[in-house]
């Protein structure tokens, strides 16, 4: 993985591409996105799938549905257990049954699942990093023994967003990999934005995003794709330096991705020590904020899915 990873390199005296003064469109080369993408696509992911925000998995069961498997996760003494939904029993689903001393209890005949397997029930590997929860589908790789996550701020408060779209967890991804498309598409967040670098694994922007009436904000920020279904922005300089979003997506079924992006804010002023003491008034904004975003993103996704088709 490449050092600006580390987001280190400063970029203060980065000057624009070449071409930068070209129009969007003719910046945004089809070929080019293909390529990073392909790139991307490329990278092991050890069978690991996003789930939701940690934070989510609680004493409720919940079911999810994943890669074309239908699971059920909880947390029992603060850890997190995900297993399949049915009951290898006589078949009841468990997502919503209850949780007692650790154990989901079969709402049909009360048998009780934990950590340990049941005849063909068998929980799944699972991670809990903090922010997000993860599930392992598919044999283990040892090379990516742990979902692979880009380097978080050290203090941060964090806010998830789960969305669902009809595409597939590659378009998903290209659409990160097309930042020309931020000022026109989302006009309402973004004043301005240039591409300052791109490389092979990596493309830089200078983004000017839009607070309040005129007020805007001016970031650089770079975009890498760490495994097939991620891809993350950090930020290099500016307000929030060393910020990160995190966009992870899992498909549901063929044609059907779930779409988790966590955004973990930073920052360096005085100020914010206090704020991360009220997190959870300004999680919902931060949430808010994210979803708006996607509410266009996915509309992006599923036009690329649905020409495909
Ligand atoms: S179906 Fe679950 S215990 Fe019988
Ligand atoms: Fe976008």
């Amino acid at each position: 993985m490449s050092d600006f990873w580390k987001f280190g390199q400063p970029l203060a005296d980065v000057e624009p591409i070449a071409s930068s003064s070209d129009p969007d469109w003719q910046q945004a080369k089809p070929d080019a996105i293909a390529k990073s993408l392909k790139r991307a696509l490329a990278q092991p992911h050890g069978n690991w799938y996003v789930v939701d925000a940690s934070r989510r998995i609680t004493s409720k069961a919940r079911k999810f549905r994943i890669a074309g498997k239908d699971l059920v996760a909880w947390r029992a003494n603060g850890e997190i257990i995900m297993g399949p939904e049915a009951c290898p029993h006589m078949g009841a689903s468990l997502a919503g049954a209850c949780v007692r001393d650790g154990k989901l209890i079969c709402p049909w005949h009360g048998l009780g699942f934990g950590k340990e397997s049941h005849g063909t029930w068998k929980p799944y590997t699972v991670h809990d990093d903090g922010v997000l929860s993860w599930v392992r589908i598919g044999p283990a790789d040892p090379t990516v023994p742990l979902p692979v996550l880009p380097v978080r701020p050290e203090r941060f408060m964090a806010g998830v967003v789960r969305l669902e779209a009809h595409c597939e967890p590659a378009d998903v991804i290209a659409n990160r990999l097309d930042p020309w498309h931020g000022i026109h598409f989302h006009p309402y967040s973004f004043a301005s934005l240039k591409v300052l670098a791109l490389e092979e694994d990596s493309i830089t922007v200078r983004v000017a995003k839009r607070l309040i009436g005129k007020l805007v904000v001016e970031t650089d920020a770079i975009f890498f794709s760490p495994d097939p279904r991620s891809i993350v922005m950090t930020i290099l300089e500016g307000e929030g330096k060393g910020s990160v979003v995190e966009t992870h997506a899992a498909p549901i079924d063929e044609g059907h991705t779930a779409i988790v992006e966590a955004t973990l804010a930073t920052s360096d002023r005085e100020g914010f020590r206090h704020a991360l003491k009220i997190q959870r008034l300004i999680r919902p904004l931060i949430e808010r904020s994210a979803r708006r975003l996607w509410v266009d993103d996915i509309a992006y996704a599923e036009r690329l899915y649905e020409l495909r088709h």
